[in-house]
């Protein structure tokens, strides 16, 4: 396990990466291919900022990111990467975007079901922000604690995308119990 975890987190120092998530994203997004060069990206719990280095990198100079946390996040050095400290039931925004990551997740209790609970309370929050923000056939990728409640939220899902998938990238931690939901061709008439 802290093989690893050390394996990624040194890799992301090594690299310059800000956070070992960052190549659960380019993994996803090799396999996916949710991101596209010249994409208008939203990134909800986007801090220290992995996700936003690796959008930023997919999109290019033509594309945008726009990051969203409750916490500070460095700014990048890059025009078209924006970054809103604001708690994720305060954001509001008129922008439109192609695609929505949300890497968000509760700060963890240590009581199993609670965390979970409280995961998907924030996996559904982030659905009703991309439901106001996503373009037609757009894609959203979320991350959820697995419960009981991720067949409810996924079948949610189903009714707003063309494809959905369950993926548990390789860089995932041994022993957690996050999963990582593909959500492709958003269906703006579903709403
Ligand atoms: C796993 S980290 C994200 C890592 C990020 N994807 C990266 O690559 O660096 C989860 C983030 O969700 C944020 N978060 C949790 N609850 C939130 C909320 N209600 N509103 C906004 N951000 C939230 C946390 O502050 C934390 O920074």
């Amino acid at each position: 396990m802290y093989k690893i975890k050390d394996y990624y987190h040194e890799r992301a120092k090594k690299e310059g990466y800000r956070s070992r998530a960052a190549y659960k994203l380019k993994e996803i997004n090799k396999r996916f291919r949710l991101i596209r060069k010249g994409d208008y990206v939203l990134d909800l719990g986007c801090s220290p900022g992995g996700w936003l280095q690796v959008a930023r990198e997919i999109v290019g100079e033509g594309g945008y990111v726009l990051g969203v946390d409750k916490l500070r996040t460095l700014p990048l050095q890059y025009n078209n990467v924006e970054i809103i400290e604001s708690d994720l039931e305060d954001f509001h925004t008129e922008m439109k975007f192609n695609v929505v990551l949300s890497d968000i997740s509760p700060k963890i209790m240590g009581k199993r079901d609670v965390d979970q609970y409280r995961s998907y309370i924030l996996a559904k929050k982030a659905l009703e922000v991309t439901e106001k923000v996503l373009e037609d056939r757009g894609n959203f990728l979320v991350k959820i604690f697995q419960s009981e409640d991720v067949k409810s939220f996924s079948d949610d899902l189903r009714k707003r995308f063309g494809y959905v998938k369950f993926y548990r990238p390789r860089s995932t931690r041994k022993g957690s119990s996050e999963i990582y939901i593909i959500c492709k061709s958003f269906r703006t008439s579903c709403l």
